[in-house]
């Protein structure tokens, strides 16, 4: 008679991130713009931002320091990573994709990869898909990693958007573990309200011309009022959704892991989750919404408190509309 199946779940082994030195404070921002520091952090409960200022690195670059943090704190060699997926909105540039530099960068020999583009949903969207690589057996060793350079693609005159963003990047080492690691995720696309939040120019519908950079459309636009209404129960929605199909209660629940990209839609979806404050990630005041790179950051800001089979619930909301949440345990001490 043979033996049960083992499990195979895809688990996070290690986690790397890289930040820009340079700064940008509300206060910087009070003398770019008609804003206050008051109105930012009440509104949003952003303080400062991390801004990628050599002209001559890009998203690449911060997603590469990243990824060899985490694979030097794992003690592997970059020839050990059999994939890597970058999800980002701001790629260094169309083609070749960010990951196929990242491999070069690395020197990682045996890997192949590609760019996954989800907006802020974008880290969840690729962990899920990583992990599927491992959970198949496909693969032994992931890389996924979130980055953005958003100071690339914000206008620093529009006051709704340029207050919000920040440049980071975090990666995470997927490997195989029988118990610990990705257990459930749920995702959704509603490309109806796709206006809402964009970036319209530079793509084969409005090929960059002098005409589509006069009129902004090579930065971000978003109709911030309405997307904060949907943000804000989509986000609670989908969380209570992987809750339930997996038989989970607030209780079981450690941390929760939210894109940072206000505050009060983080308090919203604690709060109808049932969740103290100390259980809640939170980076946003530190480095605002950094799009991919958000849940990564927090996962290594909390990486000292976590312990293998904390119970932890990732979930974000972006453009697209793309928004999910995904049930892992974590694997390591
Ligand atoms: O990460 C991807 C998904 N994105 C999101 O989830 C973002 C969702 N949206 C938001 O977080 C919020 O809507 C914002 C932070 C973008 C805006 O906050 P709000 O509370 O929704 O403000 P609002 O757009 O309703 O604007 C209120 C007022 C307006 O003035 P009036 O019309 O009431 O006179 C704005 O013109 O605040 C004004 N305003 C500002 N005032 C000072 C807008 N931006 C600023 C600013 N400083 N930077």
């Amino acid at each position: 008679m043979s033996a049960a199946p083992t499990a195979r779940h895809a688990a996070i082994t290690s986690v790397g991130h890289f930040l820009p030195e340079t700064r940008l404070t509300n206060g910087d921002l009070e003398e770019m713009v008609e804003t206050s520091d008051e109105w930012i952090r009440t509104r949003t409960g952003i303080e400062e931002r991390r801004i990628l200022t050599d002209d001559d690195k890009a998203t690449s670059y911060m997603a590469t320091e990243a990824a060899q943090e985490a694979l030097d704190k794992r003690g592997l060699a970059p020839d050990a990573v059999d994939v890597i997926v970058v999800a980002t909105v701001t790629p260094d540039m169309l083609f070749p994709a960010t990951a196929c530099r990242v491999q070069d960068n690395l020197d990682a020999s045996n890997a192949w990869g590609f760019d996954l583009s989800a907006a802020c949903s974008g880290f969840i969207y690729a962990l899920t898909t990583g992990a599927q690589f491992i959970e198949s057996g496909r693969a032994e060793t992931v890389l996924v990693i979130g980055a953005d350079t958003m100071s690339s693609i914000v206008d620093y005159t529009d006051r709704t958007t340029c207050i919000l963003f920040g440049d980071g990047a975090g990666a995470v080492l997927l490997e195989a573990d029988a118990e610990a690691g990705l257990h459930d995720a749920v995702h959704h696309v509603d490309g109806e309200h796709g206006d809402l939040l964009r970036m319209e120019g530079g793509g084969s519908l409005h090929p960059p011309t002098h005409a589509t950079v006069d009129a902004h459309m090579h930065y971000l636009d978003q109709a911030g009022r309405q997307v904060f209404k949907f943000a804000v129960t989509r986000m609670a929605d989908v969380c209570e959704e992987v809750l339930e199909r997996n038989d989970l209660s607030a209780d079981d629940v450690d941390y929760l892991v939210p894109h940072q990209a206000n505050q009060r839609i983080i308090d919203a979806t604690a709060a109808r989750m049932g969740l103290a404050s100390d259980q809640v990630m939170v980076n946003i005041d530190r480095y605002g919404n950094t799009t991919a790179a958000t849940i990564p950051l927090c996962l290594f800001d909390w990486e000292e408190e976590l312990q293998r089979g904390d119970d932890l619930i990732l979930t974000a909301f972006g453009g697209g509309f793309t928004w999910g949440a995904a049930h892992l345990t974590w694997a390591y001490d």
